[in-house]
C-alpha cells in the first residue's frame, strides 16, 4: 500500500527534511506541500536539494489543502497547529513537528508558551523509557503524533535510562548545549545573522527560560515513574557556528548507593539493542560530526567519582532524530511498517 502525504510548513527548515526522508521512502507518495509567505512558488525554489521533488508547488496551508491525504505533518511554527489539527479528524494519520501538542501540563504550557493550549499526543521518541517500557509500544497504536523538540529528546535520551534505574539523582541535572542555528528556523532574526554568529558562541535562554525545559521534565518523570515537580534541571543552550547538530552535556548527582557497573549497565540496558541510539564505549565521547544527516544518537558516559557527578554528552543531528527522523520513524511504527525504514544511521562527512 502506498500513503498519501501532505507536509506543511514545506518551505522551512524541519518541513524540508521531512521531505527529503520521506522522498526515499518506498511506501509514501508526497501529494500535497504547503506554506504560508511563500505559497504559490514551487517547492524547488525554497528546498534546491531536494530535486526529486521538483514537481510540486507550495500551496496555502487550509485545512481544505490538508484534508483528504492518509498522512499529514505539521511543521509550523508553535501556535499554529491545533487550528489545523482541529480541522483534520477525518485524517488517519497527524504529525505534529511542532510543540502545540507535546506537553501534558497546561500550567506549563501557559508558563513557557501561551495562547491555547491543545490535547497532549503520543510523544514522539520511540525508544524513550516510560514506566518501564518504550515509548515506541504507544506509538505502535497512535493515529496523533507529537515529534519532540530537539534540545529536549536529546537531553531525555541522554538521562532517562539512568533516572529509569535510580542510579542518578534527577533533583540536580545540569544541561549545557552547544546548537547550530537550524533549530531556531529559516525565517529571519538579527541574532541569526552570520556576523552575529560566525566565530563566536552565543549563550540564550539563560536561567530556566527555554522552553524545552518543561518537555524534558515531563520525559523524565515519565521515565521514573514519578512527578515533574521531581525533576529539576538547570538548562543551558550555546548558539555555535555550525549549521545543524547539538552537543548536549548533561550531568547528574551519583545515586547514593550506585557502583560504577550498576551506572554503566543502566545505559547499556537501555540502548543495547537500538539501532538508532548508540552508547559508545567507555572513554569515547561523539562530536556533532559524526551524525550530520543520520538519525542516530550517540551518547558517550563518564563517572565522575571525584565530583560525585554522571556526565552525559549526547551528539543528535536536530533536523533528523531531533526532528525529521524522529517523526518518520514514529509514523512507520504507526503505520506498522519496519522502524527504521527510509531512515540511516549513517552520516555525512566531513
Ligand atoms: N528546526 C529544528 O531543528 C526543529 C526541531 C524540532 C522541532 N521543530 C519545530 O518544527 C516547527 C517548524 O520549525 P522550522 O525550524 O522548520 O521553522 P521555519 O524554518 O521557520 O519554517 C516555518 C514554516 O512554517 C510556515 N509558516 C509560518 N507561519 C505560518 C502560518 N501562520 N501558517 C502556516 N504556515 C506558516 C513557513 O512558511 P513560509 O516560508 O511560506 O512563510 C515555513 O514553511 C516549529 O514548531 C519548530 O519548533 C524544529
Amino acid at each position: 500500500m502506498t500513503y498519501s502525504v501532505a507536509v506543511s510548513g514545506a518551505s522551512g527548515y524541519a518541513g524540508g527534511e521531512i521531505l527529503r526522508l520521506l522522498a526515499d521512502h518506498p511506501d509514501i507518495e508526497i501529494r500535497t506541500v504547503t506554506a504560508h509567505s511563500n505559497a504559490g512558488q514551487p517547492l524547488i525554489q525554497h528546498q534546491p536539494h531536494l530535486r526529486s521533488l521538483a514537481r510540486l508547488t507550495l500551496q496555502d496551508t487550509t485545512p481544505e489543502t490538508l484534508a483528504g491525504h492518509d498522512i499529514v505533518f505539521l511543521a509550523l511554527p508553535h501556535g499554529q497547529s491545533g487550528q489545523y489539527t482541529d480541522a483534520l479528524g477525518e485524517t488517519p494519520l497527524v504529525i505534529d513537528a511542532g510543540a502545540d501538542h507535546r506537553l501534558t501540563s497546561q500550567g506549563a504550557w501557559d508558563d513557557f508558551y501561551g495562547g491555547a493550549f491543545h490535547e497532549p499526543w503520543a510523544y514522539g521518541v520511540p525508544e524513550l523509557l516510560v514506566g518501564g517500557v518504550k515509548q515506541r509500544e504507544t506509538l505502535r497504536a497512535a493515529t496523533r503524533i507529537a515529534a519532540p523538540g530537539c534540545n529536549a529528546s536529546t537531553v531525555s535520551l541522554s538521562l532517562a535510562p539512568g533516572v529509569a534505574a535510580g542510579v542518578i539523582d534527577p533533583g540536580d541535572i545540569v544541561s549545557v548545549l552547544a546548537v547550530g542555528p537550524s533549530g531556531a528556523g529559516k525565517s529571519l532574526k538579527t541574532n541569526l545573522l552570520a556576523g552575529e554568529i560566525l566565530g563566536s558562541a552565543n549563550p540564550y535562554a539563560v536561567g530556566g527560560t527555554h522552553r524545552h525545559i518543561p518537555e524534558i521534565r515531563q520525559a523524565l518523570a515519565a521515565a521514573s515513574g514519578g512527578e515533574a515537580d521531581g525533576i529539576r534541571i538547570s538548562f543551558t543552550p550555546i548558539l555555535v557556528p555550525m549549521s545543524r547538530g547539538i552537543l548536549a552535556t548533561s550531568s547528574a548527582p551519583i545515586a547514593a548507593d550506585a557502583s560504577d557497573a550498576e551506572i554503566r549497565a543502566a545505559w547499556e540496558e537501555a540502548y543495547g539493542d537500538e539501532t538508532f541510539v548508540e552508547l559508545l564505549p567507555a572513554g569515547e565521547f561523539p562530536r556533532t560530526a559524526d551524525v550530520l544527516g543520520a538519525n542516530t544518537a550517540l551518547i558517550g558516559l563518564a563517572i565522575d567519582r571525584a565530583a560525585g557527578r554522571v556526565t552525559v554528552v549526547a551528539a543528535v543531528d536536530n533536523l533528523v532524530k531531533g526532528t525529521a527522523g524522529a517523526a518518520v520513524q514514529s509514523m512507520n511504527l504507526a503505520l506498522g511498517l519496519p522502524e527504521s525504514r527510509a531512515l540511516s544511521v549513517n552520516g555525512v562527512a566531513p
